[in-house]
Parts: structure tokens; sequence; C-alpha cells
């Protein structure tokens, strides 16, 4: 019976892993950068927003929307945290269509940014939440306990794993990517070695700005992180403290009754 429960077990791992590698296609390679917001107590790092904004705006823009967020949300705290001032003069630089109106305007902070000027380009706000970097193996998510979900780490293996191959189906072009599921992406490469300058001087290779990219993609997908990480670790000492106290407040309660059991 067991022998028989073993076997039907280990059929049914052998076909759903074969399943998941049928539907991948090519071997998927997602490389595990460090990012700053790794970990428990990790946190965005606000520079690193700032420049991820820039390429955004000044690259993926073009063809991608970021619907969900809006100007305003530039200023908080634990996010690139811009002044007031500079998140409207941000904002300016958009124009956005106001029904009453029925006319364009440039954008105020209170504007959600555009959705994607491209058909067939998806939203990125919570891209870096909708997608996994990190599975198996066979889809057990023991590589997820320990990497995380990998949504970041994902989009910037996307942005650098370019092959430099293409071809042509059906009068699209598809570029060859070793992080694209099935290994072929419709979009061409949008990045290239010193693309973006930097008021910080940081370096501008490719690798750094598709690193500074997704990490600010990951603050658009979840721009509270910071604040939920430490409700966390405020909830998990407040339970260290109130176990001590149940603890002793345990042994005061039953100290009579310990004791009239040791006089008897
Ligand atoms: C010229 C237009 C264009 C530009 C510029 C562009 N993209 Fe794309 N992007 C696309 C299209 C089209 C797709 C859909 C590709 C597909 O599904 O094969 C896509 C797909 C993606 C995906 C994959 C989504 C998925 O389904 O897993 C990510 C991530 C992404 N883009 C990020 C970026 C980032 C970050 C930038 C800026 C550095 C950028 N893109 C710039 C057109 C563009």
């Amino acid at each position: 019976m067991i022998k028989k429960f073993a076997l039907t077990a280990l059929a049914a791992l052998a076909l759903t892993s074969g399943g998941a590698y049928a539907a991948g296609g090519g071997e998927q390679h997602i490389e595990d950068f460090a990012f700053s917001f790794e970990g428990p107590f990790g946190t965005f790092d606000q520079n690193q927003l700032q420049r991820g904004l820039k390429v955004y705006t000044e690259v993926c823009s073009a063809c991608h929307g970021l619907k969900y967020l809006t100007f305003r949300n530039l200023g908080d705290e634990g996010g690139p945290h811009y002044s007031d001032d500079e998140v409207r003069a941000y904002a300016s630089g958009f124009e956005v269509f106001d029904p009453e109106l029925d006319d364009t305007r440039p954008a105020t902070p209170a504007d959600h940014f555009p959705p994607s000027n491209l058909e067939n380009a998806p939203d990125l706000t919570l891209m870096a939440k909708a997608r996994a970097g990190f599975h198996g193996p066979y889809g057990l998510g023991i590589n997820q306990i320990v990497k995380g979900m990998g949504g970041p780490e994902y989009i910037a293996s996307i942005l650098t794993g370019y092959t430099g191959k293409e071809k042509e189906q059906a009068g699209t072009t598809f570029y060859e990517n070793t992080a694209f599921p099935g290994g072929w992406i419709a979009m061409a490469p949008p990045l290239d070695d010193g693309l973006v300058e930097f008021d910080d001087g940081h370096s501008n290779s490719l690798h750094h700005m598709a690193e500074d990219v997704s990490a600010f993609l990951m603050w658009t997908a979840e721009p509270k992180m910071m604040a939920r990480k430490q409700a966390g670790f405020t909830g998990v000492l407040f339970l260290a403290i109130f176990a001590c106290l149940m603890y002793l407040t345990n042994k005061r309660l039953w100290a009579p009754v310990k004791k009239k059991a040791k006089e008897a």
C-alpha cells in the first residue's frame, strides 16, 4: 500500500515538473541581485530610487505606464522623498487628459502617472510583485524562502539578459532573452551602457541602471514596505516582551499551589 502511494506521488511529481519545464521552454536564468531592501531590516535606498525614476522617465515611460502611482507619492518618506516643489516640477513635465476640460493639461501632484503608451507594453506599477524570479525546485518554493520572490531580480535580469539574437515571427520582432519565460521577448533591449546620466555621479553601466530601475519598480509596487517591516518588528518585539511577562505571571499565580504541593 505504502509502496503504491509512493509510486503515485513520484509519478505526480515527475509529471508536474515535466509540465513546468515544457511550458517554460528555454532554461530561465535569473540573477540574484543584492538589493538594499532585502531581509527583515532592509530599506529602500533613496538615491537609488531617484536614479531609477530617472531611468524610467527617460527610457521606459516611452512605452510603459505607471498608472497606479500618483506623482504625489514621489514625495513620500521612505521613497524617492522629493520636496513638494520638485514633485510639482516633475509632474508638470507630463501631459494628462482632463475630462472636465475635454483636453490635455500638464499634470499636478494629485494626478496619476499616465498609462502605457504602447498597447502591448504592460503597466509597470505592480510588475515587481506580479512576477516571481525564483521558483522550484519543482515549484516547492524553497528558493523563495531563501532568496525572496525575486520580482525585482526578474526585471533586472530581463534588462540585462539579452543575447543579441533576434527573429521575425508573424510581423513582430522577438529578441532572445535568457530571463524571459520562453526565451524570446517582444521588447527591444531598452538600456545600453551610459544611456542615462546620473547627477550623483553613480555608475551608469547597463548593470547598474537595470538594478536602479528595478529597485524603483519594487518601490512602486510596495511603497509602504518600510512601514510594514517596522510594524512587523514592533509586533515581534511586543510579543517577546509580552511572552516574558506572561511567563512570570504564570509562575507567580501558581506559586502558592506549588508550595502547598511541596509541603504536602
Ligand atoms: C519601445 C518600447 C519599450 C520600452 C522603451 C521599454 N519596454 Fe518593456 N516592454 C515592451 C513590450 C512591448 C513588452 C512586452 C514584451 C512581450 O510580452 O514579449 C515589454 C515587456 C517588459 C517586461 C516584461 C513583463 C513580463 O510580462 O514579464 C518588463 C519587466 C519590462 N518591459 C520592463 C521595462 C523597463 C524597466 C524599461 C525601461 C528600462 C522598459 N521595459 C522599456 C516595450 C518597451
